[in-house]
C-alpha cells in the first residue's frame, strides 16, 4: 500500500489543463497531479464542472496505477498527494501520443469506419493519436510515429506490449467492480533515465465502462452524450473501487487496489 511520500510538498501551480492541474513540488524529481472537477468534451467545445469528480477520479486512478505497479507495469505513480484529488508522480517527459485500446468498437472508431456499434475485437485493438490540439489529435499510423521520431520501432513495439498488459489489468479491475471495460486511452512518458512509463491518469474520464448488469454508462460518455447523472456515475465508480479496497483489506489483511 502506498502512503503519502514523506517531505514532498507542492509549491507552485505549473499548468492548468482541461481537467487536471500540475504542481511543482519542493523536490525537482516529483510533481503533484491534481484532478479537478472540470470536464470537457469535443476538444474543449463543451465544458462544465462536476462537483466531486476530481476526488472520485483520483481515487480510481491511484487504485489502478497501484494495480499496474503490482503487475510489473512501470508507471510514474509514487503515492497520494496533499489532498484527496492529488497524487505525487515522478517527473516524466510526455510522449506526444494518446494510446487507445479497444475491446469493442464504439465512439470515434464506429464513426470512422461505419461499423456495427460494440463489434467485439479479437483481443485488444491498439491505435495511436498524435497529441495536438491544433491538428485535432488525428489517428497516426505506426510508420508516421517512427518517421516523425516520436518513437523508435523498438519503443513502439514495447508500448504496444505495455498497452496490452494495461488493457488486461484494467479490464479485470473494472470487472471486479461489476463493470465492463469497452475502451480506454493511456499516455506514456520518459523518466530522466530514459525508461518509458505509463503517466497521467486512468479514470472514468479516460475509459468507457458499462455497468455489467444494466449496460448503463459509468464514465464521461454520460457528459459527452447528455445522458444525465454525470456526477452520480463518477461517485458510483468511486464507491465500487473503495468497496473493492475494503474487501481486499478484510480478506488479506492488506490492500491490493488502494494506495
Ligand atoms: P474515441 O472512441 O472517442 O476515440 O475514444 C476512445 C477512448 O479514449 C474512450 O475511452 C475515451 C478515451 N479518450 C480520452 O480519454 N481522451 C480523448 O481525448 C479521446 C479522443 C478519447
Amino acid at each position: 500500500m502506498k502512503v503519502k511520500p514523506v517531505g514532498i510538498e507542492r509549491t507552485e501551480l505549473l499548468h492548468k489543463g482541461k481537467a487536471n492541474n500540475v504542481w511543482a513540488t519542493n523536490d525537482p524529481r516529483f510533481l503533484e497531479l491534481e484532478a479537478s472537477d472540470r470536464i470537457s468534451a469535443g476538444n474543449g467545445a463543451k465544458t462544465d464542472v462536476i462537483a466531486g469528480k476530481g476526488e472520485a477520479n483520483n481515487l480510481i486512478s491511484m487504485a489502478i496505477f497501484s494495480q499496474l505497479e503490482e503487475k510489473g507495469i512501470p508507471t510514474h505513480y509514487v503515492g497520494p498527494g496533499s489532498n484527496a484529488a492529488s497524487k505525487i508522480v515522478l517527473k516524466a517527459e510526455p510522449i506526444l501520443l494518446e494510446v487507445i485500446g479497444r475491446f469493442k468498437a464504439t465512439g470515434s472508431y464506429v464513426k470512422r469506419y461505419e461499423c456495427e456499434n460494440m463489434l467485439e475485437f479479437d483481443g485488444v485493438y491498439v491505435e495511436y493519436t498524435y497529441k495536438s490540439d491544433n491538428a485535432g489529435d488525428p489517428v497516426i499510423p505506426n510508420d508516421a510515429i517512427v518517421a516523425l521520431g516520436i518513437l523508435t520501432k523498438r519503443e513502439l513495439g514495447y508500448i504496444e506490449y505495455l498497452t496490452e498488459q494495461v488493457a488486461l489489468t484494467i479490464r479485470d479491475f473494472f470487472a471486479e467492480c461489476d463493470g465492463e471495460l469497452i475502451d480506454f486511452k493511456i499516455e506514456f512518458g520518459r523518466l530522466p533515465n530514459g525508461q518509458i512509463v505509463v503517466i497521467d491518469e486512468i479514470s472514468p474520464d479516460t475509459c468507457r465502462i458499462l455497468d455489467a448488469k444494466t449496460g448503463m454508462s459509468l464514465d464521461k460518455d454520460r457528459f459527452r452524450k447528455d445522458m444525465g447523472d454525470v456526477a452520480e456515475a463518477y461517485q458510483e465508480m468511486a464507491k465500487r473501487v473503495a468497496g473493492l479496497a475494503e474487501d481486499e483489506k478484510s480478506s488479506t489483511g492488506g490492500c491490493a487496489f488502494m494506495a
